[in-house]
């Protein structure tokens, strides 16, 4: 089975490829999505900007297509940075050096705090020809480190540590992360629901 995936982020796009070889999937990235004009994330929930990019993108493809939202949630920060996670630090940056910069302000805002519980969600909006069809919701429950630990990863992995590896994401492998993470949760509830 073909499935088109709705993102530019490389990080994502590799673990969501690495689950899909497993149940013999084929995800592939939209053909051309790097020309199509991004649509802006203007929802305030992961499910709204995930059925505004599914419903956006598969206006421009060929078969089903999913587009995610994802993000980290910080309880003492009353679920901040939420739907802005990619955004945070509004540091202009891109890739590694935006991570960077966002993982900095968060241990500044978490310093007064004792609570350090966060989690990580992620939102997957299945669409065909402009209509979403479904949703699926994935969290992991992990803890904010005091300093960034691991090279793997990307975004707030390196500062979110999971219990039951004794580690963080980014100390983890990708397998082992996408086994338990909140893209691999959604993305396992989506292919069951595709080959129900
Ligand atoms: P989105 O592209 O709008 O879904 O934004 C996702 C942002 O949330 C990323 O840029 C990361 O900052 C953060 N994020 C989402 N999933 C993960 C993850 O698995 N690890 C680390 N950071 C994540």
């Amino acid at each position: 089975m073909k499935l088109y995936c709705a993102t530019g982020n490389p990080g994502k796009l590799r673990e969501f490829r690495l689950a899909g070889e497993v149940l013999n999937i084929d995800v592939e990235p939209l053909p051309g999505i790097k020309s199509i004009e991004a649509p802006e994330e203007t929802g305030d929930t992961f499910e709204a900007n995930a059925i505004l990019k599914a419903e956006y993108y598969s206006r421009f493809a060929e078969g089903p297509l999913f587009a995610d939202d994802s993000g980290l949630a910080v309880d003492a920060l009353g679920g901040a940075p939420g739907v802005l996670s990619a955004r945070y630090a509004d540091s202009g940056l891109s890739g590694h050096d935006a991570d960077e910069a966002n993982n900095q302000l968060v241990l500044k805002n978490l310093a007064p705090h004792a609570d350090r519980t966060a989690r990580f969600v992620c939102v997957i909006a299945l669409a065909d020809k402009g209509k979403v069809i479904q949703t699926f919701r994935g969290e992991v429950e992990g803890q904010l480190l005091h300093e960034a630990k691991g090279p793997g990863g990307f975004g707030y992995d390196p500062l979110f540590y999971y219990p039951p590896f004794g580690c963080t994401f980014g100390e983890a492998t990708s397998e082992q992360k996408f086994g338990v993470s909140h893209r691999g949760k959604a993305l396992r509830q989506m292919l069951a629901y595709l080959t129900r």
